[in-house]
């Protein structure tokens, strides 16, 4: 299995671009269900878990056919409206599909997710959802069984804020009969994406972005091109990464605004942050000062950029706390960190980290996607090499990781 090998002590410099959003590109993928028509999609990044979704849209029938630049994604006819426990448990982004297959073939047989690394993830706002547009879920063998001859528009008040939830419901909603509201929706970018991707195939969606999101069915939906967003996670990660290491990096192909969160704990920091369109240019010349955060839904800060700040707080002057409050167990990189010498204590959701001044290089395992991001950055700061290893976890979320930070002047390679 592969694993990254990392010497540490070098600022970072010059110029990366970031990819297109994998948190983005999974629901737009999985909108090519509701039409028989091509959805053509770019800036999609080369992911595993891109890969993983193309393989299930596929075993379902759809013809996913890509170029250089684009991934065409067409579901003339849906053969077995199937996503099976093989997939789902490598990606639980595949639930994400129970919502338009339910509307477009009035069936569909979803694996259930179970666990993983980072918390229990139930589904429950997604069943609950389906069912109040009148559809019959039930569960045999672990898998959700659900049908509706056609889901009606319903009024769906969520108990907690879900981002593959909204998504999903939302694309069962824009083929239902009559309106649907969505409240205490999730406002991330991502289901902005959708939203707007959904419009160009004919959708009537108003209200994304915000927790109200009013969506009126249509009787069928067409084929349109959209350019996935920006990665603001992976954009937020390269931040981290030079607040921690030091230098002056741009980053292009950004969408800034969908950052104000994260760089407002870099400022904080002592970063220096300069805007323009679509790059973010970061200087980092002093040790960074401890900034404390707490996780929360968006606009909040990110719980994918928690670890990331834990690897930044490792080395800062002072102590944060880090409260985790989305997921009830994503603190596994913190042993990991203790690992290279981070001084970390974990009381309930919180971990209190004393900035100490070097960070030793050693041998790590990655055990989430973010996990792995937090690892990272911390063997860029760290005196000698650390090796991480199942980094098959950052090939699910980061495209060519090692090759942009090489080209940003890191000491890092992929060892076989
Ligand atoms: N939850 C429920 N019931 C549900 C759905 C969610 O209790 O039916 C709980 C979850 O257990 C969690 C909280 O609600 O405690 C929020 O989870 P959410 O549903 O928002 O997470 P998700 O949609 O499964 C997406 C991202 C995650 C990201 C979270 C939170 C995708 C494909 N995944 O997951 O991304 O951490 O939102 O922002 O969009 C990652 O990229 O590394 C990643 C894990």
């Amino acid at each position: 299995m592969d694993k990254l090998a990392i010497t540490g002590g070098r600022p970072l410099a010059g110029e990366a671009r970031v990819s297109g959003a994998k948190n983005a590109a999974l629901p737009i993928m999985c909108a090519a269900l509701l039409t028989s028509q091509p959805l053509r999609l770019s800036n999609v990044p080369r992911l595993m878990d891109v890969a993983t979704m193309a393989k299930l849209l596929g075993q379902m029938g759809v013809d996913v056919s890509s170029s250089q630049e684009s991934l065409t994604l067409t579901a003339k006819e849906i053969k077995d409206p199937t996503a099976s426990y093989d997939l789902v448990k490598t990606m639980r982004a595949s639930v994400l599909v129970l919502g338009p297959l339910l509307a477009r073939c009035g069936r569909a047989k979803v694996s259930l997710p179970g666990g993983c690394a980072i918390g229990q993830r139930p589904v429950d706002q997604h069943v609950k959802g389906l069912q109040a547009m009148g559809a019959a879920i039930s569960i045999e063998h672990g898998y959700m069984h659900a049908s509706a001859e056609r889901l009606r528009g319903a009024r769906i008040v969520m108990d907690l804020v879900t981002v593959t939830g909204t998504e999903n419901l939302m694309m069962a909603a824009a083929l239902a009969e009559g309106t649907t509201l969505l409240e205490n929706a999730a406002r991330e970018p991502e289901v902005l994406d959708l939203a707007r991707c959904l419009g160009k195939m004919g959708a009537k969606i108003h209200g994304a972005g915000s927790d109200v999101i009013r969506i009126e069915g249509v009787a069928s939906l067409g084929g349109a091109s959209h350019e996935v967003m920006p990665d603001r996670i992976e954009t937020g990660t390269y931040l981290a990464a030079v607040a921690a290491a030091g230098g002056s990096v741009r980053l292009t192909g950004v969408a800034p605004r969908s950052l104000d969160a994260t760089l407002e704990k870099l400022r904080e920091a002592g970063a220096s942050i300069a805007l323009a369109d679509n790059s973010i240019s970061i200087e980092m010349k002093a040790r960074p000062k401890a900034v404390s955060v707490r996780t929360a839904p968006f606009p909040g800060f990110a719980t994918d950029m928690q670890a990331q700040f834990m690897a930044l707080a490792s080395v800062a002057e002072g102590t944060a706390m880090i409260t985790e409050t989305i997921f009830e167990n994503r603190f596994m990189h913190a042993l990991e960190l203790q690992r290279l010498g981070a001084d970390i204590s974990i009381e309930g959701n919180t971990a209190v980290v004393r900035g100490v001044e070097k960070l030793q290089g050693a041998r790590v395992m990655a055990t989430d996607l973010r996990a792995s991001a937090g690892l990272v950055i911390a063997g860029l700061v760290a005196e000698g090499e650390t090796v991480i290893e199942r980094i098959y976890h950052l090939d699910r979320g980061y495209e060519a990781l090692e090759k942009k930070l090489s080209s940003l002047g890191a000491r890092i390679q992929r060892v076989k």
